[in-house]
């Protein structure tokens, strides 16, 4: 039986590529209203599209999630046309910096990665778990992911903000509950999307190393497994799942 979503009003960000966009169409076929938001306009009307294309119900907000004022019109706007806010997959994120070493590590990128990465993440989580707290009801599922958390990374600053989210999630898992709002964070490994690509791209260039490349390319999954996994998440039949979920 395929997952219910059927009545969900979901905000998914990053849903213009990869994982997010992924997670905003299956929603949407399993019955769930969504809004995207995304700084990727022309990508994410795409995904809006192709929603609309297939009987779902989506719409399409700009938002850059370190602009806390943004976030907040956004998601006010995007509550009210659905009714209130069901579940926050949030999946907005940069990976810059990849094998740069340490000590020549540019202060600008990780102000960046951090930025969108951790800051991001508290602004959205911020605002939406606001609406949600007044519901008495909620689920938010966070990006963290194995870099910064299981082990290492190709970028000192994106493990660092990954290690944060799910710090993040923790805290807010711990604290949210009360309000009948469930938090967990979703840890991918290798997936194949424009962000993953582009760093071992990016690796493949500064090593030169064809045979690891080809090797890594093979190995990276789909976003729609990952996507399968998050819906899962976002229902109603999740509802005793608690803390991390890590997926290939
Ligand atoms: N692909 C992987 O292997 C992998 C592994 C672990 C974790 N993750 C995490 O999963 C999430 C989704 O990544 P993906 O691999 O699908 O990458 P992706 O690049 O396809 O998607 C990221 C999306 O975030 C959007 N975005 C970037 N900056 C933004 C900003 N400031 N405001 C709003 N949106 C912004 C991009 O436009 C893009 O649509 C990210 O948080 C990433 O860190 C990915």
């Amino acid at each position: 039986m395929p997952v219910d979503l059927s009545g969900k009003k979901m905000i998914v960000t990053g849903g213009a590529t990869g994982i997010g966009r992924a997670v905003a169409i299956r929603s949407a076929v399993y019955g769930a209203k969504v809004a995207v938001f995304d700084v990727n306009d022309s990508d994410g009307q795409e995904t809006i599209n192709d929603i609309a294309e297939s009987g779902g119900e989506a719409r399409y907000w700009h938002v850059d999630v370190r602009e806390g004022s943004e976030v907040a019109t956004a998601v006010s706007e995007a509550s009210d046309w659905m009714g209130g806010a069901d579940v926050l997959v949030h999946l907005a994120g940069v990976l810059q910096g990849a094998s740069v070493e340490l000590d020549e590590f540019p202060e600008d990128t990780w102000d960046t990665v951090l930025d969108i990465n951790l800051r991001g993440t508290f602004q959205i989580a911020k605002h939406v778990s606001g609406i949600m707290k007044e519901q008495r009801s909620g689920t938010i599922i966070l990006a963290s992911s194995g870099a910064g958390v299981l082990g290492g990374s190709s970028s000192f600053a994106y493990g660092s903000s990954k290690g944060g989210v799910h710090g993040l999630t923790l805290v807010m898992q711990n604290a949210l509950e009360k309000y009948g709002i469930r938090v967990n964070d979703i840890l991918p490994g290798a997936v194949k999307t424009p962000l993953k690509v582009s760093q071992v791209k990016r690796t493949f260039d500064i090593t030169g190393d064809k045979s690891t490349f080809d090797k890594t390319m093979d190995s990276l999954v789909s976003p729609d497994d990952v996507a399968k996994v998050i819906v899962f998440m976002a229902s109603d039949e999740a509802n005793v799942l608690r803390g991390s979920i890590r997926t290939a």
